[in-house]
């Protein structure tokens, strides 16, 4: 970007661009990164980070940004909430940690009690704390398994649900997240799940829909026998997969059959949780309870926490010193956690988030019309994604472009991440405490990139 470009985007309000991005401290830092960490990690952006504060970072270099990456979906509450930050302030002057394997401590027990009560279904449950999204749905499938005594479990193309061996197994995508991994683990039947955007062109949405849900019953037969079924385990919207709402009926067949057959419905909201869709949950969409619900990222405002919550007879299943781990229901992260759900279960925040996905749909659904490589734009409420393609008609994939705008829009002010099985979708999720303002000025930076096309 050059000089004049630069101050035009300067007279814009939160956006300050003072060098190029990245500058000449980003980029040592980035050398050093390079030098000291595995090519393998990968990164969306060079932004080297010095400071966050709700939607806004800055750089190394002095350049403020808008965040819309919001650490994908870990920051939903904002970065550095005051109150969070002053819980683990006042919470690491009084003890940091002392572990739940050896002694109990008043943040985990009031954390577990809390997601207890305000996760969706009205029976008794009970919540296992870890550390990262990969573990808490790693013990949902074991303690699944266990209270079953069953091995089966179906999982969804498009799904992602982590990267430790049983969950990089359930997680779908080979080429990026598993080529040259493995074995995989076994006793796992990834099905299609309903992507309507891609769905057979002759069939209306309904009757794509209705053909899914065939194929779940179907592979009740085909894959797995009912009574070695354990779990069925589906992220109500997809979030790496490309920010595919499920249609009600699928969901709510998931939910019959698991009554039926005894098996446990796990629901997976790391990523669509925590008010991320409008509403706390985003089964609370669907209007249905599943059996275990298994969240994380913007459940610790950063601080590396999750949580597995369950029907209590299924949680109690497991045999005396069959769970746990060192840092599981660490003090520091569980005050962090609860002060992120006192902030959230006040109305005015879901309230905004659902303002913040209005806007954002309403600037997103005109990119469609004016914009012929962008395919598709859709979600729930403020979780919301544009899929970029090659041409209308075939719904070709477009990843080339979708790089390009990302990195147009990033030198320009806007952390941005992509997302799809294609690798062609941006992905929106700014902090749910942004400004209508700021939000407004981050989309106009991405719609000047997306204008721009094959030209950014
Ligand atoms: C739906 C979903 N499940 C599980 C995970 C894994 O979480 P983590 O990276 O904390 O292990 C993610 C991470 O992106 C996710 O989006």
């Amino acid at each position: 970007m050059n000089i004049i470009e630069r101050n035009k985007y300067n007279e814009m309000k939160t956006i300050q661009l003072k060098t190029a991005l990245p500058g000449p401290k980003s980029q040592e830092m980035l050398k050093r990164r390079a030098a000291a960490a595995p090519a393998g990690l990968a990164k969306s952006t060079e932004v080297a980070v010095a400071d966050a504060k709700g939607a806004v970072i800055t750089d190394v270099d002095g350049n403020t940004l808008l965040d819309f990456a919001g650490a994908i979906g870990v920051m939903n509450i904002g970065h550095c909430a005051p109150n969070v930050v002053k819980a683990i302030q006042e919470q690491a002057e009084k003890y940091i940690h002392t572990c739940a394997l050896v002694t109990t401590f008043e943040p985990m027990v009031e954390l577990c009690e809390t997601l207890n009560r305000i996760t969706p279904g009205s029976f008794p449950k009970k919540t296992l704390l870890a550390n990262s999204g990969s573990e808490a749905v790693e013990n949902a499938v074991n303690i699944a398994r266990y209270a079953t005594k069953r091995r089966g479990v179906i999982c969804f193309e498009g799904g992602y649900h982590g990267r430790t061996l049983l969950t990089l197994s359930l997680t779908s995508k080979h080429g990026l997240f598993k080529k040259g991994f493995g074995p995989f683990a076994g006793d796992l039947y990834r099905l299609q799940a309903p992507n309507v955007y891609r769905k057979p062109d002759p069939m209306t949405e309904a009757e794509y829909v209705d053909f899914c849900i065939r194929k779940l019953r179907e592979a009740l037969i085909s894959q797995v026998d009912p009574s070695d079924l354990a779990a069925i385990l589906i992220e109500p919207v997809q979030g790496e997969g490309g920010f595919i709402p499920m249609p009600k009926a699928f969901l709510q067949e998931i939910r019959n059959i698991c009554t039926e057959t005894g098996a446990v419905m796990i629901a997976d909201e790391i990523q669509c949780g925590f008010g991320r869709t409008g509403k706390l949950f985003a089964c609370e969409h669907y209007d249905i309870a599943p059996d275990i619900i298994t969240t994380a990222k913007s459940l610790g405002a950063g601080m590396p926490i999750s949580a597995t919550v369950g029907r209590a007879d299924i949680m109690d299943a497991v045999h005396l010193g069959g769970v746990g781990g060192t840092y599981g229901g660490s003090p520091v992260t569980c005050v962090a956690a609860l002060e992120v759900i006192r902030e959230m279960t006040k109305p005015a925040f879901l309230a905004h988030a659902t303002r913040v996905g209005d806007i954002m749909t309403q600037r997103m659904n005109v990119w469609k019309e004016k914009y012929p490589w962008v395919g598709d734009v859709r979600g729930l409420g403020p979780m919301r994604l544009v899929e970029f393609v090659k041409d209308r008609s075939t719904r070709e994939p477009d990843p080339d472009i979708t790089l390009k705008i990302i990195k147009d829009a990033v030198a320009h002010g806007v952390v941005l991440i992509r997302a799809g099985l294609f690798s062609n979708g941006i992905r929106l999720l700014p902090p749910l405490v942004i400004t209508e303002e700021q939000l407004h000025e981050g989309l106009d930076v991405l719609e000047a990139s997306i204008a721009k096309g094959m030209n950014s």
